[in-house]
């Protein structure tokens, strides 16, 4: 099984192969997606909402992603992992961003950063690529600019939403991008921004027409207690797995009934 490489993207984007793409903070979801031929392992700052249980995932920082990379990345050894660049840590400019892309490079052999926003980023994105780090993009709704959006907004709606976003995918693209993420556009808007695109787009409430989906793992493996985007397809009940899982060995344990004997240790010389 061949490792997942940048060339490969502009190759799946030419044959059409639909590009596959799941969240992942840990080593152990990181071996699973891996084997399961997850192309894309995202170490994304959702991981403040969906591993530190923040509300927005502005608080994240730099140092804790870069925690959770190295876990995925020692779990990887297919997929192409990519790190997001949290809130605060490229927003000052071209070298502040570098200077935060190389640390990820440095620290954590992840083998892509990605980072939010598409004409206002495009200089970032620009610096980070020439350095030699490869970058995703994400356009529509960013959720580090959701304050500034007025919160979860669909984005790319009517002729001016749609003008803008066809720009910043474009601009992504110029600025050297690799692939670019659209979250949160009409379908019909995302299926024209992947035509008009050299680059592969990987959708998240975008509609099929993207080059590719990515999802939140606990989303898409059902393991979230909170409300779920409608966007979202659950296809397991992690959450009632791990829920049936904790209360039978509460109950075992209650009862006596766990360890049994076999799950003891015996020792001959005392018996
Ligand atoms: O942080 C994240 O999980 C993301 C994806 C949903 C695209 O940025
Ligand atoms: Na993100």
């Amino acid at each position: 099984r061949k490792r997942v490489r940048i060339r490969h993207f502009a190759q799946a984007k030419a044959s059409g192969e639909k590009i596959t793409a799941l969240t992942s903070y840990d080593v152990q979801t990181a071996r699973i997606f891996d084997e399961a031929g997850i192309d894309v392992l995202l170490v994304g700052d959702s991981a403040a909402n969906v591993v530190l249980g923040l509300d927005t995932t502005l608080p994240i920082t730099v140092d804790e992603i870069i925690t959770l990379a190295k876990a995925v990345v020692r779990g990887a050894s297919r997929a192409l992992v990519v790190a997001d660049l949290p809130f605060g840590s490229y927003e000052r400019g071209p070298e502040q961003a570098l200077d935060t892309a190389v640390r990820f490079m440095k620290e954590t052999g992840v083998a892509a950063v990605k980072l939010e926003g598409g004409e206002r980023s495009a200089d970032v994105i620009r610096r980070i690529v020439d350095a030699g780090i490869p970058v995703m993009g994400h356009i529509g709704f960013t959720p580090q600019a959701e304050h500034g959006l007025g919160g979860h907004v669909i984005q790319g709606k009517g002729e001016t939403g749609r003008a803008q976003l066809l720009r910043d995918a474009l601009a992504v693209q110029e600025a050297g991008a690799f692939a670019v993420v659209l979250e949160m556009v009409p379908a019909k808007i995302a299926a024209e921004v992947s035509a008009q695109l050299e680059i592969p787009t990987i959708g998240i409430g975008a509609g099929a027409g993207c080059d590719g989906q990515i999802l939140v793992w606990t989303d898409a493996l059902g393991l979230g207690s909170g409300r779920v985007p409608s966007f979202v397809r659950a296809f397991a009940d992690a959450r009632a797995v791990f829920l049936d899982a904790a209360t039978a060995y509460r109950d075992a344990v209650k009862d006596g009934t766990f360890p049994a004997a076999s799950e003891s240790f015996s020792d001959p010389t005392a018996d």
